[in-house]
């Protein structure tokens, strides 16, 4: 899979048609009412190059959406993209072959939903709203993840892609299991955004490192690890390395560094500097996080330098090279 192609400020090209009617017909959608507050200009910001998934989210703040919901739209646009061999449908499967999906969703109300290792459900970061809103948990895994699903109407799909399943054949006979993250084999989609009512929510989906062990469920869907919403404060999402990413806490850590006062940049650097400092000399994975505040600030950080992220603002879509520590 080739995403490098940068975009550039024409990428307003990419038509919200590319999202099919199904996948926006499948979200129960709200509108925000800001009342009598004023209006701020939304902003969507999301790990790597995913322009198409962030114009998607963008353009629906511009059309009021609320923050929650333009996250969810976002990231199903790569849920559904066969072709993104980490996120939804056409995720590369665990070692015995059975793609299993991880999300979680936060929002500006500190209410959170997850589902872990979910198997045929392709819009997992939609289901893990449900959980929030339909259900008194915050998470639910595996066969009870994908029960509560069927039981809301989500339809059933075969998730391995031919392609993915030549991989994984390949990889099999080769049996050389050496998790490592790069641009080629990135592996979450984690977006935030803020809406004009000034309210920040945020989406982080993920079909986990490729050829895991069966069980095994990475940072993504662990609200504080994976991604992480204050509105009083701002927000954070890491892709990467789930163990590592987990080990720090890293998005609740970025965010309590950002309400001590570090603006975002400060603050993604500090969390990558505390998983540098456990380890001797340069890690051989890739951990990156992006953030936000309450002013509108951003920031991005990555250990290794083939980390970028994709800005939404006024009508301007952009892929941004992060700072890196290597
Ligand atoms: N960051 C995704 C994972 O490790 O599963």
């Amino acid at each position: 899979m080739n995403r490098r192609d940068f975009i550039d400020k024409s990428s307003l090209l990419f038509p919200s048609m590319l999202v099919s009617p199904k996948i926006i017909g499948d979200l129960d959608v709200k509108k925000i009412k800001t009342g009598n507050k004023r209006i701020s200009s939304p902003y969507v910001i999301s790990t790597w190059n995913v322009p198409e998934a962030n114009l998607i989210a963008g353009e629906s703040l511009d059309k009021n959406m609320n923050a929650i919901d333009a996250a969810i739209r976002g990231v199903a646009y790569e849920e559904a993209n066969i072709k993104n061999t980490t996120v939804g449908n056409g995720g590369s499967p665990d070692r015995d072959g059975n793609v299993t999906l991880d999300a979680c969703v936060m929002d500006e109300n500190g209410n959170c939903g997850s589902v872990l290792a979910v198997e045929n459900i392709v819009h997992v970061a939609a289901l893990a709203k449900d959980v929030m809103e339909k259900t008194p948990h915050v998470i639910l895994a595996g066969k009870g993840a994908r029960k509560f699903a069927l039981d809301q109407g989500y339809k059933p799909e075969n998730l391995l892609s031919p392609e993915s399943k030549i991989d994984w054949l390949d990889w099999l006979e080769k049996g050389n299991y050496n998790p490592k993250i790069n641009v080629e084999n990135h592996d979450t989609i984690g977006m935030l955004c803020r809406d004009k009512a000034g309210n920040l929510s945020g989406a982080c989906t993920t079909s986990g490192l490729a050829y895991k062990m069966q069980g095994r469920v990475g940072d993504s869907p662990i609200i504080g690890s994976g991604l992480f919403i204050d509105n009083e404060v701002g927000g954070a999402v890491a892709t990467g390395l789930g163990e590592e990413v987990i080990k720090t806490v890293g998005s609740f850590l970025i965010v309590e560094l950002m309400r001590n006062g570090l603006n975002p940049q400060e603050a993604c650097e500090k969390a990558i500097n505390r998983i540098i400092s456990k380890h001797k000399g340069k890690p051989n994975f890739q951990v990156a996080y992006i953030a936000t505040n309450k002013n509108g600030e951003i920031g991005a950080y990555s250990i290794h330098n083939d980390f970028s992220y994709t800005f939404y603002k006024n009508q301007t879509n952009q892929n941004i090279k992060s700072k890196s520590v290597f």
